[in-house]
């Protein structure tokens, strides 16, 4: 494996990543599979958000390479190289903040407006679309504070889609939900994959959703990959830090 460009949809190569003198990531290997959903897990603070946020620009590696669909994007220097990356990628961040001055339809539609030129009718056809897919035709018109947690987190999924993007990596998506929300956020990035064969990262400390969701599973530890396998062989690990991560 040298610098050839990998078969997997997604590729971490020896990624490092120091603030100052705390080195979070030293030496992260980890390939994400087209059409498939990889769970990370790993305990707060251990580099997850960081290593995802490297996938989209918010953070660049010190040392190593992040392929993204046939391109090393750690080597990008412009904004210009990443726009058609933003394009196909959905990020969900955690925390999901919607714009609290706009409109359901209004924070689903933004994206449509930024990126795209489609006619505002077609547009508005959309967004219907994906309200519906959400299962929130009816919550259009409502602004986000009138929206409980769960619903917020399905608008910030809906606006995350809206561009029909080949790649999705969720941070966080069900922390602060109960868990029968929890689930019906699962549920939908399950709903996803399944009908739109979108290759997914899940970065989660829940490990409930974590099973609900993942084909393969990866936990992050000392900034390293410590384990990662099928969802199966995850469950029946025998690696001490990953059991009592899953099990307590
Ligand atoms: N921009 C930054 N500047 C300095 N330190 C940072 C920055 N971003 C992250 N860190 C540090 O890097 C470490 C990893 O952070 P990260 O947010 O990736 O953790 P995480 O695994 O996502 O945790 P959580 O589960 O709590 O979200 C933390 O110690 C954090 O303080
Ligand atoms: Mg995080």
């Amino acid at each position: 494996m040298g610098n050839e460009v990998p078969t997997a949809a997604i590729e971490f190569r020896n990624v490092h990543k120091a603030f100052g003198e705390k080195q979070v990531l030293c030496g992260v290997d980890l390939e994400v599979r087209a059409g498939k959903t990889t769970v990370i897990l790993g305990s707060s603070g251990c580099g997850k958000s960081v290593l995802v946020g490297m996938l989209v620009g918010l953070l660049r590696p010190d040392r190593g390479a992040v392929w993204l669909e046939g391109q090393d994007v750690a080597t990008f220097e412009r904004d210009d190289q990443w726009h058609p990356i933003w394009l196909r990628t959905g990020f969900l961040f955690q925390g999901a903040a919607l714009f609290d001055s706009m409109t359901v339809a209004g924070n689903v539609a933004f994206p449509l407006r930024q990126h795209t030129r489609l006619p505002e009718a077609e547009i508005r056809s959309r967004v219907e679309e994906i309200l519906s897919w959400i299962e929130m035709e009816g919550a259009a018109d409502k602004m986000p504070s009138e929206l409980s947690g769960g619903m917020q987190k399905r608008v910030g999924l809906a606006r995350t889609i809206a561009l029909e993007p080949r790649v999705v990596i969720y941070d966080e998506p069900t922390t602060g939900l109960d868990p029968l929300t929890s689930d019906t956020i699962s549920e939908l990035i399950r709903r996803l994959q399944g009908e739109r064969q979108v290759t997914s990262i899940v970065v989660t400390h829940d490990v409930r959703c974590a099973f609900r969701v993942a084909d393969r599973m990866a936990m992050i530890d000392d900034g390293r990959i410590l384990v990662a396998g099928e969802r199966e062989e995850i469950r029946h690990t025998e690696v001490p830090k990953l059991r009592s991560f899953l099990y307590g």
